[in-house]
């Protein structure tokens, strides 16, 4: 831990922060990360999560969202609560309501009545809730209005909507990460596969697109910040990287892990890729499993600028996502490689 952090940490050494969906990608860093701090920490785990990869003293509330006596159970007595459960991929509408509307709904209703002086809710949302950018270098701003362009960013603004309407009555902050990447992470890592070949496939222009990624560990510390921020109580955050990057920074970046010379590119046309969603989407649908791909989530892939401006939180927080793509990228191989992910 750097001496900064000892310095965020001072005052919060003896509080309980209650976790959900701690046993994802980035509930893994960040349970990792409290258990550095000396936190106590408490996780919300449905029925069927498992939780043996769990760090040893974290006490476990099992139940489900909608249990309002497990909810009762898990937030009575923390101080503050990180809510990081949900869905990013789901058969429809509905489905994302279920994984990431309700979920909020029941749990701020058990910390209006059985945790009244709860420090903070925390609401992990999504830049998806704000829709692409229109230029690649000035991303979207948390004063831009939301304007979502899949289910999935509809959904994430709901849940938004829900903290904000009791934000008089909890203190709420909510954050909207970019891509995250960095060790566990499943999504990002199918294109660490593809570039591990020397090809990059990518849906829309390989040229134009441009994006903002965070290294998890950087998000994770971001996102205390604003748990524990007076300032960031009724406010919304992007904790992203300092600026966006171009597919061919990704590639300068991995290049040298991967002792790549040569990287073949290529770009699917919009119609190509909407074709696919709706094919994948389809036999998804007549099967009743979650596709990988549909409509909904082709129309994600292909927008140019997924693109968000750090500017408040540097202003509000003090925070910058200190790791460099070239770092956080090495970083992330390597535990691929060791995990033999890769
Ligand atoms: N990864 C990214 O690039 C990214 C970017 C922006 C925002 N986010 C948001 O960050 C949060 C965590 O993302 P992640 O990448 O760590 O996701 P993840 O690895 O898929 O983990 C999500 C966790 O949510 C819980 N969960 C799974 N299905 C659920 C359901 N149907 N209903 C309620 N909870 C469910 C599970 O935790 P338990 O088994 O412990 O219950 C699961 O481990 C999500 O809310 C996501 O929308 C992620």
């Amino acid at each position: 831990m750097r001496v900064t952090d000892k310095v965020e940490l001072k005052g919060y050494m003896s509080e309980t922060v209650l976790v959900t969906g701690s046993t994802g990608f980035i509930g893994t860093r960040l349970l990792r990360r409290l258990a550095e701090e000396g936190e106590r920490v408490r996780v919300f785990l449905r029925p069927e999560s498992n939780g043996d990869a769990l760090p040893k003293g974290v006490e476990v509330v099992r139940g489900r969202f909608d249990d309002v006596d497990a909810l009762a159970g898990a937030v009575r007595g923390v101080d503050r609560i990180v809510h990081l459960a949900g869905v990013t991929k789901a058969l429809d509408e509905a489905g994302y309501d279920a994984g990431n509307v309700m979920p909020v709904r029941n749990l701020l209703a058990a910390v209006r009545e059985h945790n009244p002086g709860l420090k903070r809710f925390v609401l992990v949302s999504s830049l998806t809730v704000a829709g692409p950018a229109s230029e690649g270098l000035r991303g979207v701003s948390e004063h831009d209005s939301p304007a979502p362009v899949s289910a999935y960013g509809r959904s994430k603004l709901r849940a938004e909507a829900l903290c904000m309407e009791c934000s008089s009555a909890i203190p709420v902050t909510i954050v909207r990460p970019p891509a995250v990447y960095g060790p566990g992470d499943r999504d990002v890592l199918q294109v660490f596969q593809m570039l591990a070949k020397g090809v990059l496939v990518s849906a829309g222009s390989v040229a134009r697109q441009r994006f903002s990624m965070i290294y998890v560990d950087d998000l994770v510390r971001g996102m205390m910040m604003a748990a524990r921020s007076d300032r960031a109580a009724g406010s919304i955050y992007y904790i992203t990287s300092p600026r966006s990057y171009s597919w061919n920074e990704l590639i300068a970046a991995v290049q040298p892990v991967f002792g790549l010379t040569k990287v073949y590119k290529l770009s699917l046309p919009r119609p190509l890729v909407f074709l696919v969603g709706m094919v994948i989407g389809a036999a998804g649908s007549l099967r009743g499993t979650v596709p990988l791909i549909n409509r909904d989530k082709a129309n994600e892939l292909v927008q140019d600028y997924w693109v968000c401006s750090p500017g408040k939180a540097e202003l509000d927080l003090g925070f910058t996502a200190g790791t460099t793509l070239e770092a956080g990228v090495a970083k992330t191989i390597s535990w691929y490689r060791s995990k033999g992910w890769l």
